[in-house]
């Protein structure tokens, strides 16, 4: 577990990059205080949704211990690797690394803290990334190591939080946001997903409660990003690999993931001049 009293060791002085390293200029995390609240299906969208906005995105599937972005993304295998290089599978204009590309589906994936630490800088460092604009981390659900890793690995220029409405999801939530303090990652706010159910009559059903992001982030005074409506096509989307972004584009969920990307955009545009965006140095 993230022991919250240890302190971050300083990271080693950034060696020179040499060519072929990837550069990354933005690394945004998404993170939730457990697992099914819908952390990779925000993170899926947000990527091709960024994609779909002309940036060169990279989504790194750091939820080792649960892989399920290559089905959501519709991949299976990576493409040979090049010059002792993992080569990046890609869909939707995102490339895309993931543990599951890795290991059969099934197969129990038992890490050892240094194996775990090792497998992240890898996926960082020894892809052929080339050069990235934004890349989308999607970390396990909790505060474990491998979110520790991640932010030991490379700079987050921001974390995102993922919460259901009800108070026992916004508890662990806030956990999520302590981390990200701890780990000294700027937090770009809170996102409810599954935030109400649009019944044929139009009127909305709070299946989880109602306004329990838009709390938690009050009480966190941090921005509350947006509530993602729950829609059957976003469960469809993906168990068959077509994000509702790409899917259903038009739909109120696919609008709400949309300005949720717009959103995270702004906020770096808003803290970075685009040209001046200082490449991200993978660290030692
Ligand atoms: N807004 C939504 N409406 C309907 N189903 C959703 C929504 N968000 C997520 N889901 C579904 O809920 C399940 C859990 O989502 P997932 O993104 O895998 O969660 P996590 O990564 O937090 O474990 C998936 O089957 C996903 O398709
Ligand atoms: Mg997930």
């Amino acid at each position: 577990m993230f022991n919250r009293n240890k302190n971050i060791p300083a990271p080693p002085p950034t060696p020179e990059a040499a060519p072929g390293d990837p550069v990354f200029h933005h690394a945004i995390a998404v993170a939730s205080g457990k697992g099914g609240v819908g952390k990779s299906t925000v993170a899926v969208n947000l990527a091709v949704a960024l994609a779909q906005r002309g940036a060169r995105v990279g989504l790194l599937d750091a939820d080792i211990y649960g892989p399920n972005i290559p089905t959501m993304m519709g991949l299976e295998t990576l493409p040979p690797a090049r010059d002792n290089k993992i080569t990046p599978a890609e869909a939707y204009g995102v490339k895309v690394i993931s543990i599951g590309f890795l290991v059969k589906p099934g197969q129990p994936l038992i890490w050892r803290g240094p194996m775990l630490h090792s497998a992240i800088r890898q996926f960082v460092q020894d892809v052929n990334w080339g050069e990235i604009d934004y890349l989308i981390v999607d970390l396990p659900p909790g505060t474990g190591d491998a979110s520790l890793s991640v932010a030991q690995t490379l700079p987050l220029t921001g974390g995102v939080i993922v919460t259901l409405p009800q108070q026992v999801s916004l508890d662990d939530a806030r956990r999520g946001l302590e981390m990200f303090r701890e780990l000294e990652v700027p937090l770009f706010g809170v996102v409810e997903n599954m935030s109400y159910l649009e019944l044929p009559d139009g009127s909305r059903m709070d299946i989880f409660g109602g306004g329990g992001g838009e709390r938690l982030a009050r009480e966190a005074g941090i921005p509350f990003i947006g509530a993602v409506p729950m829609d059957p096509s976003v469960r469809q989307g993906g168990d068959s690999g077509k994000p509702v972004v790409i899917s259903h584009p038009e739909s109120p969920v696919a609008k709400a993931l949309s300005a949720i990307a717009d959103d995270v955009l702004a906020k770096i545009n808003a803290s970075f001049q685009q040209n001046e965006a200082i490449p991200i140095n993978i660290r030692g």
